[in-house]
């Protein structure tokens, strides 16, 4: 059957914020993968998770949403050492190039899955557990009849809020205009959040957040990039 008739038909109806892309590994990234995974590769299958135990501290743990190829999320961790991070990517590539980077820098605190974000967040991670939650740059899904793959949507808000504690806050950038819109309206109708701004819509980059390379380039050429922030109060 294919994607579009599955899609139509009710009880197969699932619809992901992702396409899998098969990509092949390099030989670093499947080193990687095989030397690093028993320590930092979390499963799906493994259940609720007790981070304390997943760890070995109680630092606050921080939660990223299709971390790529990782570059950032690694700099991240390595900059915070007193935080924990988990990832979550869906493409194998993506997971092994981070894993490369984050043994090559020594990084401690980062833990991955390599699965759907959505289910992890259902399955995998407590209730009111997670101080921040990091959305960069998610697929775009430019076309109009694909919104509904637009990640952000009030569901999720809604589940992600149940895993934040109160307090914990909701970070996602952007560079395309539609979809910033999209994520200011989307969570301005989902209840028990906070916006950070000041102006009611948009933040600065954080100094936490790296400017990707991608970014530094797109800023030359006059491109613009939304940070959006929303604190759980409820
Ligand atoms: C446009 S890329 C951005 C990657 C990275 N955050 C960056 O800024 O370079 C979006 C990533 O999200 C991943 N992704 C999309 N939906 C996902 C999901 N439901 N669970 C896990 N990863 C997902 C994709 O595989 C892709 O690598």
């Amino acid at each position: 059957m294919s994607e579009q008739n599955a899609e139509n038909t009710p009880y197969l109806r699932k619809i992901r914020s992702f396409v899998r892309r098969e990509g092949r590994l390099t030989k670093g990234q499947a080193q990687a993968l095989e030397k690093c995974w028993p320590t930092m590769g979390l499963e799906h299958g493994m259940g609720l998770l007790d981070f304390a135990k997943v760890f070995g501290n109680s630092n606050p743990v921080v939660l990223e949403i299709g971390f790529g190829m990782g570059k950032s999320l690694v700099e991240m961790a390595q900059a915070a050492p007193e935080l924990n991070f988990i990832g979550i990517e869906v493409h194998k590539p993506g997971v092994g190039a981070c894993l490369m980077a984050a043994s090559e820098a020594g990084v401690t605190n980062l833990r991955v899955f390599e699965h759907d974000a959505v289910e992890v967040l259902a399955d995998n991670i407590p209730a009111a557990s997670l101080a921040r939650m990091q959305l960069f740059f998610p697929d775009p899904w430019h076309k109009k009849r694909h919104h509904k793959r637009r990640i952000v949507q009030l569901e999720f808000a809604e589940s992600l809020r149940k895993k934040l504690a109160i307090g914990g806050v909701f970070h996602m950038a952007t560079d395309w205009e539609n979809y910033a819109e999209h994520m200011l309206e989307v969570m301005n109708a989902a209840p028990g959040y906070q916006n950070q701004s000041a102006s009611n819509d948009y933040v600065p980059r954080p100094e936490h957040r790296p400017k990707t390379k991608f970014e530094a380039r797109g800023e030359r050429l006059g491109h613009g990039v939304w940070d959006l922030m929303f604190e759980r109060v409820e």
